[in-house]
């Protein structure tokens, strides 16, 4: 089984638990305050490791407490943080997240170090098989990590969350994207069915477009071949903080363990759904026992 390298962002993230989210100009009591780790890139790789993963992270952070925080949970989850740069002169990565009594969420990110991210040295990838980024770290790192990455043989998978326009070059460098209804939408141009959009969209990359749906579970569009839906089992839902990172983390381990597709698709739903169930992103993500008796 191949490593998977994550080009991301670590976060500390505060949580504010809200009946409701507040008006412009309003002032809203939150029922508790919480703290977690967080950040895309880092609970992605924390959700690989634990689907069974050897995992190696690429993040900037500072030389501060969130900082040290973030070294203490890699080291417990076993990632590898080699190639993590603290710089004394910037701030780790800090996120606002107020969470409702739906479970949805309404994110504030002020990006610090992870602003300041470059790509790795080139052996970062010697034997990966899979290269993950995001979108909450330089595009021009990505690009030069992914273009590293697939020197080295990997597959490189961009999660392109938070939505944003994306440059022609992050596109070509990116064998196989992950996106929601949100993100897709914005790429294709148009609205549509998470199974046009999959579809629209998986020509263009070399192992096609994921669609992630929530509820509806997620869509694989492959180039010249079926697509791939598998449902979400029914959960209820806590906090879906960490639900499309916690689908990424098991969808790349199982893709780095050369599963069939349908399997690869069917762990990355199940970890979504049972990320959903939880408080924070990182508590939340889920291990390779508990996806596997949901059904992944
Ligand atoms: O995907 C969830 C993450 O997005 C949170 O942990 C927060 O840090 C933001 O980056
Ligand atoms: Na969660």
């Amino acid at each position: 089984m191949g490593r998977i390298v994550v080009v991301g962002s670590y976060n500390r993230d505060t949580v504010l638990r809200v009946p409701r989210f507040p008006q412009p100009g309003e002032t809203l009591a939150a029922a508790g305050m919480a703290r977690f780790h967080g950040g895309k890139g880092s609970n992605q790789a924390v959700a690989a490791a634990r689907a069974g993963a050897t995992v190696a992270m690429v993040a900037a952070i500072g030389a501060d407490a969130p900082g040290r925080g973030a070294i203490d949970l890699w080291a417990a989850e076993c990632v590898e943080a080699r190639y993590v740069i603290r710089d004394p002169a910037l701030s780790t990565g800090e996120a606002l997240i107020l969470v409702d009594d739906a479970g949805e969420n309404e994110i504030v990110i002020v990006a610090g170090a992870n602003a300041a991210l470059a790509p790795p040295p080139g052996d970062a990838f010697a034997g990966a098989a899979l290269a993950v980024a995001q979108l909450e770290t330089p595009v021009a790192t990505t690009i030069a990590a992914f273009a590293a990455a697939r020197a080295a043989g990997a597959v490189t998978l961009l999660n392109a969350a938070p939505a944003q326009a994306l440059p022609d070059a992050l596109l070509y460098a990116t064998d196989l994207l992950v996106v929601n209804e949100t993100e897709a939408a914005r790429i294709v141009g148009r609205d549509g069915r998470p199974q046009d959009l999959a579809a629209a969209l998986a020509p263009r990359f070399r192992r096609g477009a994921v669609l992630t749906a929530g509820a509806a579970g997620a869509v694989w569009g492959r180039p010249g071949a079926a697509l791939l839906h598998v449902p979400a089992p029914a959960v209820r839902v806590v906090d879906s903080t960490g639900a499309g990172d916690a689908f990424i983390g098991a969808f790349a381990a199982g893709l780095a363990e050369h599963l069939e597709d349908s399997a690869v698709l069917r762990r990355g739903v199940v970890a979504g759904a049972l990320a959903c169930q939880q408080a924070g992103a990182v508590p939340s993500l889920p291990r390779l026992a508990a996806i596997l008796a949901g059904g992944g």
